[in-house]
């Protein structure tokens, strides 16, 4: 029995399946444009199979020939290009994910991992706390990305009630570390591959309000967090959707002391806001709203495996080598 990734190849999806081969799974990535840099260390290990999730024949056809057991569905079109080309976020993010649990449905697949985003949050003005749980209804998505998010939680939810299908949606966070320097997350990634480099770098701004806090997961460890999600004992799921980032919110304060702590020669410059920025309100942990995750580490029994420090050791270490 197999297990089958979609968008494996990109950032997040290339931890996974890392993480997934470190328990002997049998790992098929199916994605339409695979970036050959991101799987180099292991793509000998892993079958490789070019497909898009807008062809849920070719889905279905390679989801039965491989018998497959678990669907990991992460191919999406993201923020940056999905701003750009709205009609192609909504084509492949709704579209294909509704071919992803229709073709999965139908090949009687046992699970579908799949993620939505904190972007579905919007801005803390909406709320009327300082803390959003899984319970509270996503508002006003600020763009094209985040709304076909909702519309994948939704399908994922009707999957689940109406056929059986049992899908289960990690609302990430956000994920940092290397595999993406472009975009929100992207210009924090690059600001840790400069200072691993002992090049000088700024702070950016969308992270500069000190006491933001944030849940942000790095990547090594969020391909265990899905993962686990693959494995874990279906008696405890109880709900279809879990929140997930760090246990604890760290503040971008405590993240450039720690960085300081392992690279003391950086030379970073930050310089400190007492509010978010226009942009940051749009994004759970850098607008100030916070965003729980604790069911996923008490009602799953998630164990956090990587603390701050050690994240950014694997970062920095990780940056050095490539
Ligand atoms: N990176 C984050 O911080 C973050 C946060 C929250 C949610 N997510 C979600 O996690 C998932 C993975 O994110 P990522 O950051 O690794 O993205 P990514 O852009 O690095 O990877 C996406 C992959 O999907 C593939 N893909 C795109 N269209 C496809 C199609 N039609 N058919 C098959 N494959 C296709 C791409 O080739 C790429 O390899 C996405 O669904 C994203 O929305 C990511």
């Amino acid at each position: 029995m197999a297990v089958l990734i979609t968008g494996g190849t990109g950032q997040i999806g290339s931890f996974l399946c890392q993480s997934l081969l470190r328990s002997d799974e049998e790992v098929i990535i199916y994605d339409v444009k695979p970036n050959m840099e991101n799987i180099k260390g292991f793509k000998d290990r892993v079958r490789l199979v070019e497909g898009d999730i807008l062809d849920r024949n070719q889905m279905l056809e390679t989801i039965r020939k491989y018998g497959v057991k678990t669907v990991y569905h992460l191919a999406a079109v993201v923020v940056i290009e999905s701003r750009e080309n709205p009609v192609k976020s909504a084509s492949v993010n709704c579209l294909g994910t509704a071919n992803v649990f229709e073709a999965c449905s139908l090949a009687d697949v046992e699970r579908v991992v799949f993620t939505s985003s904190s972007a579905v949050i919007g801005r803390p003005d909406s709320y009327q706390k300082s803390v959003v749980t899984e319970d509270d209804v996503p508002h006003c998505p600020p763009d094209p990305y985040s709304a076909t998010k909702i519309m994948n939680e939704v399908f994922g939810q009707h999957y689940y009630s109406r056929f059986g299908l049992k899908t289960l949606c990690l609302r990430i966070s956000a994920g940092w570390g290397p595999g993406r320097y472009v975009g929100f997350t992207g210009v924090f990634n690059d600001m840790i591959r400069k200072l691993a480099r002992g090049e000088p770098a700024s702070l950016p701004q969308d992270f500069a309000y000190a006491k933001a806090p944030l849940r942000w997961v790095y990547v090594e460890e969020l391909g265990d967090c899905l993962a686990f999600a693959g494995r874990v004992d279906e008696a405890k799921i109880r709900r279809r959707l879990y929140n997930v980032g760090t246990r604890r919110p760290f503040t971008p304060v405590e993240f450039v002391a720690t960085l300081k702590q392992i690279l003391p020669e950086a030379k970073l410059q930050a310089e400190w806001r007492d509010k978010p920025t226009e942009s940051a309100l749009n994004v759970a942990g850098p607008s100030g709203l916070d965003f729980d995750c604790t069911r996923f580490y008490d009602e799953l029994g998630y164990k956090e495996t990587l603390g701050l420090k050690e994240s950014l050791e694997r970062a920095i270490a990780f940056e050095r080598a490539a």
